[in-house]
């Protein structure tokens, strides 16, 4: 991983295109999918990104073997697994881990995973997902800082399950366990992010029966044998979104690769501030407005299809560059305003009361060191250094290095000034 930051000189002249690569979000539930059922699977569009190399490590040490094809493509053997122990070292690198507790559940009736513990941003914690288990008729115990789950009398059954909340993770660890158990399992109030479609299509190709995509509620139809299969997996939405405010803040910025339909609620308020926007004849997104133009607005970050919480940081660096001032109430984490007095020491003018944020305009950043708390928020810093006159320091970069695919290279690609350097402890 190595302690990285990244020197940027900002106020340059960006031109060019942006690229999205595939999302990773969907990428890792659909990468652990392949736990579930014996055979090769080729899966692509994934990116090349930390949390794919961790999930590489995690899903070996359980017995896949995995070979990398090419930048974004991977071959997976699953020639059985050889072992039910998912590790602590490995599995608080990165919470989505999690999530191979139901698809190992579904393949041989138990496993032993470490409790993710808490991260930057909130506790995160996992009941949803150990309830949802437990109506499938597994019994759990949590010991020593791990989750043991074993099937009782050896069958996964399907059972009617109503989340409290539509969370992402369980949602997905539910539809993973249940694909394969006997009867039907309806899933109520689930999250309906396009990442959990991409793994309902999936598992759908594999010969899963999973119904009410998109919706609020699922309906799965247990299958007795899945077939591993052939999958490109749909861009990322958040690395889109980022993209896009990029475009908004530098006149020459296209990007390509983005998928309108998954971002309604974020281009409604980028709508609302004053952006305006086109798809060019070569399918690239093109910003037609002005930043001088752009107005406050509020957001208030919501499950899908509401305003995503992970652009919430990125969104926060345009909204200090828009005309008087914006609010942000975050409602998905409780402690995800850690990018603010970052912000704050680049001159932005962002006052917080508990989950609110009241950001007032300012004419620009100025250029500081700063450091990164989560991969979005270095986003965020990362865009405001590039718009400010002068040399500014982001560190903590492991985390952006964690979600987004080559950025430096990229942005470098088109014009930006901005290099890996070590970060000064
Ligand atoms: C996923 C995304 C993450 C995004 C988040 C919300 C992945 C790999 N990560 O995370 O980028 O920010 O969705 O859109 O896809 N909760 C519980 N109990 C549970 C599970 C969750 O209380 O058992 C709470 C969490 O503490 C949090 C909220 O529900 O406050 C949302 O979490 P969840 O939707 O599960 O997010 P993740 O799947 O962790």
């Amino acid at each position: 991983m190595g302690v990285g930051a990244f020197k940027i000189i900002g106020n340059k002249k960006l031109e060019g295109i942006l690229e999205v690569e595939g999302s990773k979000n969907a990428s890792l539930p659909i990468f652990i999918a392949t736990l579930i059922e014996k055979g090769t699977y080729i899966l692509k569009n994934i990116p090349d990104l930390m949390d794919i190399r961790t999930l590489i490590k995690l899903l070996e040490s359980l017995g896949l073997e995995i070979e990398k094809l090419d930048k974004n493509s991977y071959k997976i053997i699953n020639n059985g697994i050889t072992n039910i122990e998912a590790s602590y070292e490995l599995v608080k690198k990165m919470r989505a881990s999690f999530l191979v507790m139901g698809p190992m559940l579904a393949h041989c009736g138990e496993a032993k995973v470490s409790l993710p513990g808490g991260c930057a941003i909130g506790a995160r914690p996992v009941d949803l997902h150990l309830k949802g288990f437990e109506n499938l008729g597994v019994e759990i115990k949590i010991e020593h800082g791990y989750v043991y789950g074993k099937v009782k009398d050896n069958e996964l059954k399907g059972n009617k399950i109503v989340l409290d909340f539509p969370s992402v993770g369980a949602t997905e660890n539910i539809i993973m366990a249940a694909v394969k158990s006997k009867g039907t399992t309806i899933i109520e109030n689930v999250a309906r992010e396009p990442e959990i479609d991409d793994l309902c299509n999936f598992l759908n190709k594999m010969g899963a029966k999973i119904e009410g995509i998109g919706e609020g509620r699922l309906i799965i139809e247990g299958v007795e044998k899945l077939y591993p299969c052939e999958y490109e997996i749909i861009p990322d939405r958040i690395v889109a979104g980022t993209f896009i405010i990029a475009a908004i803040m530098f006149e020459g910025i296209k990007v390509k690769g983005v998928c309108v339909e998954h971002l309604e609620s974020f281009l409604m308020k980028l709508k609302e501030m004053g952006v305006t926007y086109e798809i060019d004849k070569d399918g690239l997104f093109v910003v037609t407005s002005k930043l001088e133009d752009l107005k406050g607005v509020k957001v208030k970050t919501m499950p899908y299809p509401g305003f995503p919480t992970d652009l919430q940081s990125p969104i926060m660096t345009l909204m200090c560059l828009a005309k008087g001032s914006s609010e942000i109430k975050e409602t998905i984490f409780e402690n995800r305003f850690m990018h603010v007095p970052e912000l704050n020491r680049m001159g932005a003018e962002i006052t917080t009361e508990k989950n609110i944020a009241v950001i007032k305009g300012i004419k620009n950043f100025s250029s500081a060191q700063v450091m990164s708390s989560d991969l979005r928020a270095g986003a965020a810093l990362v865009l405001a250094a590039l718009k400010c006159e002068g040399e500014s320091i982001v560190n903590r970069i492991y985390h952006i290095d964690r979600g987004y695919e080559d950025l430096d290279k990229k942005l470098r690609n088109i014009g930006a000034d901005i290099e890996r350097v070590k970060e000064e402890i």
